[in-house]
């Protein structure tokens, strides 16, 4: 099969296409043909690696998996003898977790894994799209306890996290304010945002507005810019906390009546069946900014890390037959 490796860190020119053998399922895994799959910001960090501190985990000198990517859609082309939860030809979509890979035509993974069916209303390859930002937003939003009515504010609205965090909120019944740049503007509007700030005209932080959440997707601001924006007993969502300030929001959560969320998304099956259910009421839709051929990994990975794509990018592998 075609496979896209890193077999060293660095810049993008270390992706490298290759021809590996195809994966065999064991009893419990399903063999996935894959339609599609995303680059994110967590992959170009993992290839550089950033931080460094990331090669303990991964591979000291060099990658212990090479294959990248954590998001799919695809096909099941074969089960395992004990596989009960999908059948052969079932389209699916979903994350691989640590297990990574899915830059590659195959994947083997559990049936118990972060799948679900591909809903009739998406389109197959795009599904690959959702499962990054989507899941992200959908574990903090659901963590914050949101509720309809609630003023919702996000920042770094048009990245993968911001797309679907402005879709949720808005699914959820929140009023959603958007900041992002003003190229961005009619983006956001179009996926619910209520109001929007862009940051490169106005310094949201002279609004007099605050707000029941405040949805940090980026991490740009030291966190004590958000809390005038809070109302009393708010909730603060931090998606990329450096240590030190995951530190500060322990001891926070701890002083004072604001909520702090810090952490890694969950990767729990429920959380994806949930989203297929959004997604088939038409409250999500996949935000796609641009689309490059497996092949050409490295381009689409150096567009990812200048970091203003908006929404996400898609990598076509092999496109689902249309019946
Ligand atoms: N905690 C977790 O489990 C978890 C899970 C997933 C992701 N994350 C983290 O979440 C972060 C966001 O991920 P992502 O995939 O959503 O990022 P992304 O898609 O790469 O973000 C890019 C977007 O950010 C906008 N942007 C750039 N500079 C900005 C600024 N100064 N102010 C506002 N917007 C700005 C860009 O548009 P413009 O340049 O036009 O403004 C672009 O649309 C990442 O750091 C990732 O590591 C955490």
């Amino acid at each position: 099969m075609k496979a896209i490796t890193y077999r060293n860190y660095g810049t993008p020119e270390v992706l490298r296409l290759e021809e590996l053998p195809k994966p065999e399922p064991k009893a419990n895994e399903i063999l996935v043909k894959i339609y599609a799959t995303a680059v994110n910001s967590g992959d170009y960090r993992l290839r550089k690696p950033d931080p460094q501190v990331v090669r303990l985990v991964f591979g000291l000198f060099k990658p212990r998996n090479p294959i990248l990517g954590i998001v799919f859609s695809g096909e099941v082309e074969a089960i395992g003898k004990n596989v009960t939860k999908f059948r052969v030809g079932d389209k699916i979509y979903g994350m691989s977790g640590m297990k990574m890979s899915t830059y590659a035509e195959y994947i083997c993974l559990s049936e118990s894994a972060t799948i679900d069916i591909i809903p009739d209303s998406m389109p197959k390859e795009e599904a690959a799209t959702i499962p990054f930002g989507t899941m992200t937003a959908y574990h903090f939003l659901t963590k914050s306890k949101i509720k309809s009515g609630d003023k919702v504010l996000i920042y770094g609205a048009s990245g993968s996290v911001g797309v679907a965090a402005i879709q949720l909120a808005k699914a959820f019944g929140a009023e959603v304010t958007a900041i992002c740049s003003s190229v961005n503007s009619d983006l956001v509007k179009k996926l619910g945002a209520n109001h929007v700030i862009n940051y490169d005209k106005q310094d949201f932080t002279d609004t007099k507005e605050t707000f029941d959440i405040v949805f940090d997707t980026l991490g740009k601001y030291v966190p004590n810019t958000f809390l005038p924006l809070l109302k009393m007993n708010g909730c603060l969502i931090l998606c990329n906390a450096s240590a030190a300030q995951m530190f500060w929001a322990l001891w926070k959560n701890l002083t004072t009546k604001y909520t702090f969320l810090i952490g890694v998304s969950s990767e729990a099956v429920e959380n994806l069946k949930a989203i297929s259910k959004l997604i088939s009421e038409n409250h999500i839709s996949a935000v796609i900014d641009k689309r490059f051929p497996l092949e050409s990994m490295s381009l689409a990975h150096t567009y990812v890390e200048a970091g203003h794509k908006k929404g996400n990018v898609l990598i076509d592998i092999s496109p689902a037959k249309v019946i």
